[in-house]
């Protein structure tokens, strides 16, 4: 699907949802991306708190704010990934994964679009319970972007620049930080997914029994 109709197919969205890092030059319209916000807010949260906010950026100052996180965090994933600039003859996979990971790193402010995605703090709640009542929210958003036909990648801009996001976005103190989302019109295809087989990242009943499928 392309061109901000609509899939009907979520198993077609589910399996073709892969991180896209490079994007066409043209502007993702804001009833689309609205689209994505409301399907962003279907996601289950704990006790239906809904303690999700999600920062639309578009400004000079909010995407200079989310340019120091790109680039901080491109220098974390070459120390823990060893990734360098692959050379210009380099058509190995990994290569080309890299100069994707390295065009939407150096893009910074100028990605298409992006979304903050944010969660209160709730004292009662350890932070990681808290995630699970803001990433069902963020994976909504991601395959609603990919059934309008738009690209997303989810990355740790947040993290690598935290205070200059903060800073810039009046974020108070009592919303965590979770997720910053990049999307866009995809430049060339989504491409099949990678990923291990149920088998391998599935046990029944105990650890020590993997998940077998007969036939
Ligand atoms: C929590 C999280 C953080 C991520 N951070 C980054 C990032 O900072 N930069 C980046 O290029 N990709 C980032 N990604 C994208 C992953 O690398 C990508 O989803 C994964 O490699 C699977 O890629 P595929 O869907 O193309 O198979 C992040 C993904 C997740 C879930």
């Amino acid at each position: 699907v392309t061109n901000g109709a609509i899939a009907s197919d979520v198993w077609e969205v589910m399996s073709t949802c892969r991180a896209i890092r490079r994007f066409r030059a043209d502007p993702v319209p804001t009833e689309i991306l609205h689209r994505c916000l409301e399907a962003a807010t279907w996601a289950a949260s704990g006790g239906n708190q809904q303690p999700w906010k999600f920062v639309v950026i578009s400004g000079p100052e909010a995407r200079a704010a989310m340019a120091v996180g790109a680039r901080k965090a491109l220098e974390s994933i070459e120390v823990v990934y060893k990734m360098t600039r692959p050379a210009a003859d380099d058509d190995s996979p990994r290569a080309r994964n890299n100069r994707a990971v390295y065009a939407l790193h150096d893009q910074g402010r100028d990605v298409p679009a992006a979304v903050l995605f944010c969660v209160r703090d709730l004292p009662s709640t350890p932070e990681l319970l808290a995630g699970g009542s803001v990433y069902p929210s963020m994976q909504n958003f991601m395959l609603a972007a990919r059934a309008q036909g738009l690209g997303a990648v989810a990355t740790g801009w947040q993290t690598a620049g935290e205070p200059e996001i903060r800073a810039a976005m009046g974020i108070p103190d009592e919303y965590h930080l979770m997720g910053l989302v990049i999307v866009g019109w995809p430049e060339g295809h989504f491409g099949p997914l990678r990923r291990k087989p149920i088998e391998q990242c599935t046990v029944v009943d105990h650890w020590d029994r993997p998940l077998v499928r007969e036939g």
